[in-house]
């Protein structure tokens, strides 16, 4: 079992970058207990360097995983995927499947499925799609300018707006009461 090692500290929170230097302090320390490092990886191209720069044995990915589902097979394929608005969709599908199949499908089942999958949504909007960048990879910490996306469902997965979130759930479990509402959990914390 290797050593994991967040380079932030709680208090930080996510308003600096990680210590990737620190991390590669430890590494050295842990040796020959293997050491992962942890923070801000959202591309193959930042999983390679940091790895190589700090020598640790792996690195974790926390909002990296969220923001971009496929960003492991990125690394793993060492490329960069323009994942087109419709391929991003069915992984929601999949992920409502499988929530439906894990908390049930009445009404109980579906809200539950829907409150995680707006969670979840609330990182994933931060995605800018990589034939769009300017200046590739997308960075963690950088709040993009608002943009139109390539089609009307890559504009509305952009939307950092809770009701459009509430739209895109609508769009796989059916609608909403009037009186519903989400305010999502990570919220403060979603750039800053
Ligand atoms: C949704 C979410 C929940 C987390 N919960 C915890 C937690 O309970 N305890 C903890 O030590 N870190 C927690 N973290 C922090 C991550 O483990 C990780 O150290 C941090 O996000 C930095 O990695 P990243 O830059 O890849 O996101 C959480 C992160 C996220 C995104």
């Amino acid at each position: 079992m290797p050593v994991k090692l967040h380079g932030r500290s709680r208090e930080q929170r996510y308003t600096k970058l990680a210590d990737w230097q620190y991390v590669a302090e430890c590494s050295r320390a842990a040796h020959p207990l293997p050491l992962y490092g942890n923070g801000d990886v959202l591309s193959w191209e930042e999983y390679e360097a940091k790895k190589a720069a700090s020598g640790v044995a792996g690195i974790m990915v926390a909002r990296g995983a969220l923001i971009k589902p496929w960003l492991f097979t990125e690394i793993k394929e060492r490329r960069t995927w323009d994942i087109r608005s419709s391929e991003r969709l069915d992984l929601l599908k999949e992920y409502t499947n499988y929530g439906l199949e894990h908390w049930g499908s009445d009404t109980e089942g579906v809200e539950k499925t829907r409150r995680f999958l707006l969670e979840w949504l609330s990182f994933l909007y931060r995605y800018i799609p990589a034939g769009l960048l300017e200046r590739p990879p997308q960075r963690i910490n950088e709040r993009p300018p608002a943009f139109r996306g390539r089609d009307d469902l890559e504009t509305l997965m952009a939307s950092g707006n809770c009701r459009d979130w509430v739209t895109i759930s609508e769009m796989l479990l059916g609608k909403v009461p009037d009186s519903f509402e989400f305010l999502p959990k990570h919220k403060a914390n979603s750039y800053g």
